[in-house]
């Protein structure tokens, strides 16, 4: 039998406060959306359709060709938005998995076991149910005396028995999918809200056809997320499942709840990570690298042993044993090698060092190519920019550069050159050589005094 995904994300999220329709706002840098295709692509489900509607072109650009379009123009809500997918789903066979666009943290086997039971079961709906402490928000379940379900009423119509109710409706059917389209049409208008439930349809199902629930045992799984706080939450549950997978795999870390990890991080066993780390993007930690505390890394690559503390390191590559910080910032290819020392308030942009090279305090070096052993001195510049253009700086083997150095680009330093701090270099510097690029000291004999007197 074949299996549909039918998505609900027209809506537009009043509750969320946000210009970005909800569905595709971002949990961990992920749009909420893409957490559920994710999982339906590999789950046995074989084709999606979405409902869009409000900002469509929004989702339209996350989902691509991958699935399926049907237009809700106005939002009219859950029940009017399944039949806007009836020109797409209308006439299949089979059976129809409905899922909210709200709900991002079911994973696909799940998915998978819901559609299982439907078809074991015989369902002809198959309402997936969670039980709840404090049910607000979500719509009750109501069964008869036979525990058969004969409705699911919504908080705001719930009378006084209803409210106490604690299992409640998760928003995700699987139903077959002739029946489906044949009662969605049937729903009446809520007079109190003036939308379609797609709820209403247990109502007008249960007499003929076998309406059963599914009950999911981790309510969090099946959480719909209507407001920011509700985002946050789903942020906590993820960094918390992804921080332990990688615990599990042998990577140690302090005080866990302050660290973040994307999802496509690739961390190896034995690296440590300390508190108010955040590693983003598709970064790579290796073996015995030490991150934080208080380290941000974005898409980039740590090798053994690096250590990168208070620092932020973007689209850039640390080599093995290289330590970078306190407060030192990598970015925009910045491939520094290995055993450097990136030391406090430096910072390295767009350049490439070799093995052993030094940049100890107040440095920065862009848009420079630099050899292995080099020795920055103290507030030492490439001064790669002339306000209208960026140049390149060249830097050999073995070169030593003095305490508050300009390195006037485009210039090219070559190997064994050493440079006298307080130089301003505006000519390259040939092999072996000493530059000394500024104004010669004068003494004048005791001539202090006049100077102190006249302050005095
Ligand atoms: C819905 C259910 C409620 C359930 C809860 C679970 C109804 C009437 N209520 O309430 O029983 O407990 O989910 O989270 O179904 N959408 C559209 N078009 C619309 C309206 C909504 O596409 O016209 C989409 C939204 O984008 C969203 C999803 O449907 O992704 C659910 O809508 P939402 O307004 O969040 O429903 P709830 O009030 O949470
Ligand atoms: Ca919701």
């Amino acid at each position: 039998m074949k299996k549909y995904a039918l998505i609900l994300a027209a809506g537009k999220g009043t509750r969320m406060r946000t210009e970005l329709p909800k569905c595709a706002f971002p949990i961990l840098k992920k749009p909420m959306i893409s957490y559920i295709m994710e999982n339906i692509e590999k789950s046995t489900i074989d084709e999606t359709c979405v409902i869009v509607g409000h900002k469509k072109e929004v989702l339209e650009n996350i989902l691509g060709d991958k699935v399926l379009y049907a237009y809700q123009a106005e939002q009219l809500g859950t029940g009017h938005a399944v039949l806007a997918a009836e020109p797409v789903l209308g006439d299949k066979e089979g059976v129809t998995f409905i899922l909210p666009g709200d709900m991002p943290l079911m994973e696909y086997p799940l998915m998978d076991k819901i559609l299982r039971s439907h078809e074991e079961m015989g369902n002809d709906l198959t309402i997936v149910t969670m039980v709840m402490e404090y049910p607000k928000t979500y719509g009750r379940i109501v069964r008869d005396e036979y525990g058969l379900v004969t409705a699911i009423v919504e908080e705001n119509d719930c009378n006084e028995t209803q409210k106490l109710i604690k299992e409640v409706n998760s928003s995700v059917y699987v139903v077959n999918n002739k029946l489906l389209f044949e009662y969605v049409k049937k729903i009446k208008r809520n007079e109190r809200k003036g939308e379609y439930y797609l709820t209403d349809i247990v109502k007008l199902m249960h007499q003929e056809h076998k309406v059963n629930t599914f009950i999911v045992r981790n309510p969090m799984v099946t959480m719909g997320i209507n407001d920011l706080y509700g985002i946050s939450i789903a942020e906590k549950y993820l960094r918390d499942s992804i921080n332990k997978s990688h615990m599990l795999n042998g990577v140690s870390m302090v005080n866990p709840e302050t660290i973040t990890i994307s999802h496509n991080a690739i961390i190896e066993p034995g690296v440590w990570i300390y508190p108010n780390s955040v590693i983003l993007g598709n970064s790579i930690i290796k073996a015995g690298a030490i991150i934080g505390p208080n380290a941000e890394v974005n898409d980039s690559i740590i090798h053994e042993k690096a250590e990168i503390r208070h620092s932020i390191v973007k689209d850039s590559e640390v080599g093995e044993n290289t330590t970078v910080g306190p407060f030192a910032h990598l970015r925009n290819h910045a491939i520094i090698g290995k055993d450097n020392r990136v030391g406090n308030f430096v910072e390295i942009k767009n350049s490439t060092t070799g093995e052993h090279t030094k940049a100890a305090h107040l440095i920065y070096i862009g848009d420079s190519e630099v050899g292995k052993n080099v020795n920055f001195g103290c507030g030492s510049v490439t001064v790669n920019y002339d306000g209208v253009k960026k140049h390149k700086t060249i830097i050999g083997d073995d070169v030593f550069i003095g305490c508050n150095v300009n390195l006037v680009a485009p210039i090219k330093i070559e190997d064994n050159v050493f440079i006298a701090a307080g130089s301003t270099v505006t000519e390259d510097v040939p092999k072996g050589s000493l530059a000394i690029a500024r104004n010669k000291q004068i003494n004048k004999a005791d001539y202090a005094k006049h100077l102190i007197k006249a302050k005095e």
